[in-house]
């Protein structure tokens, strides 16, 4: 792997071995000697919020002995219009590698291509790469994997997180339906590339959740999106609660990527019951992303 810019470009080797190489580094996290971005410094350039990804990569780089140079989009150029592949060809000069969360893919597909240097999709508004693996990691640990299991996907149909969860499914081969408001549907276009027959859609949740053994669930509006309030009209009914769950398959686990918005796409008490699982995804952000680090990282 030269880059991490999307789940759709992995194999399923790519997905199980970078999971297997995390579980190792949070295993032995605070004892592993290996500092395989010593001397480097890596460029985490951000325009949108962030929390979980900026805290993780900023410690996960640290831990492999490299340093974080953390850019908002409004602290450089871009920020004032300056094209990305500039900002691409200057840092690509300077830095040893790219952790970037913007709104379009092409941007960071041209950073990778403009840059040269190991790039990595912080979150774009077609995929979020890292957080897959994080959520993956997580069902490896609580449930044994995937293997025989159903994974619903409560909510927006077509975010970066729905789309991504179906490419993992594509490669991975697990049941994976979708429950989402007709209007927020994959369209047929994006469902005839994806060729899985192991992804089905349904505008019903409930038969969504049915059976399912994992049943994940996201914001409604994605960053970008907030002021789109005829969007989120149309989840009446989409909230994953008590009585969604009882749908679901005995030993069920929830998960969410957070920020949550309690009493919208999830209902404060699941929260709570599941907050284990769901924190426990939040810190795998960490570890995931640590993998994909030493699996990049070229020497200095
Ligand atoms: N889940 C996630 O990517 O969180 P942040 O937006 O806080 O980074
Ligand atoms: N779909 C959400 C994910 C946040 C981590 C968003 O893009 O805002």
């Amino acid at each position: 792997m030269k880059n991490l810019l999307s789940i759709e470009e992995l194999t399923a080797a790519d997905i199980n071995a970078l999971l297997d190489s995390a579980a190792v580094l949070k295993r032995e996290r605070g004892s592993h000697a290996a500092q395989p971005l010593s001397g480097q410094t890596w460029a985490l350039i951000f325009a949108k919020s962030s929390t979980r990804t900026r805290v993780s990569f900023e410690v996960g780089i640290r831990e492999l002995g490299g340093f974080p140079m953390f850019l908002s989009k409004n602290d450089i150029q871009l920020g004032r219009g300056e094209p990305i592949k500039d900002t691409a060809r200057v840092l690509g000069r300077m830095v040893h590698g790219a952790v970037i969360r913007t709104y379009a893919q092409q941007d960071v597909v041209d950073f990778a291509d403009y840059s040269g240097l190991p790039t990595i999709n912080a979150l774009t508004d077609d995929e979020h790469p890292c957080q897959i693996l994080a959520d993956l990691l997580t069902i490896r640990e609580k449930l044994g994997g995937w293997e025989g299991k159903k994974v619903a996907f409560i909510g927006d149909g077509f975010s970066n997180m729905t789309i991504s969860w179906m490419w993992a499914a594509k490669h991975l081969g697990f049941q994976l339906a979708v429950g989402s408001p007709s209007a927020c549907l994959p369209p047929d276009s994006f469902l005839a590339k994806l060729a899985a027959p192991n992804v089905t859609v349904t505008t019903d949740p409930v038969a969504a959740a049915k059976g399912a053994h994992v049943i994940n669930t996201d914001v409604w509006l994605s960053m970008g999106q907030e002021d789109q309030k005829e969007k989120e009209a149309q989840f009446a009914g989409f909230e994953v609660n008590a009585s969604m769950l009882f749908e679901a398959a005995p030993g069920h686990i929830v998960l969410h990527c957070l920020p949550a918005y309690r009493g919208k796409e999830i209902s404060a008490e699941v929260l709570e019951l599941h907050a284990d699982t769901i924190f426990q995804q939040a810190e795998n952000r960490l570890h995931a992303q640590k993998a994909v680090l030493v699996e990049l990282a070229r020497p200095a």
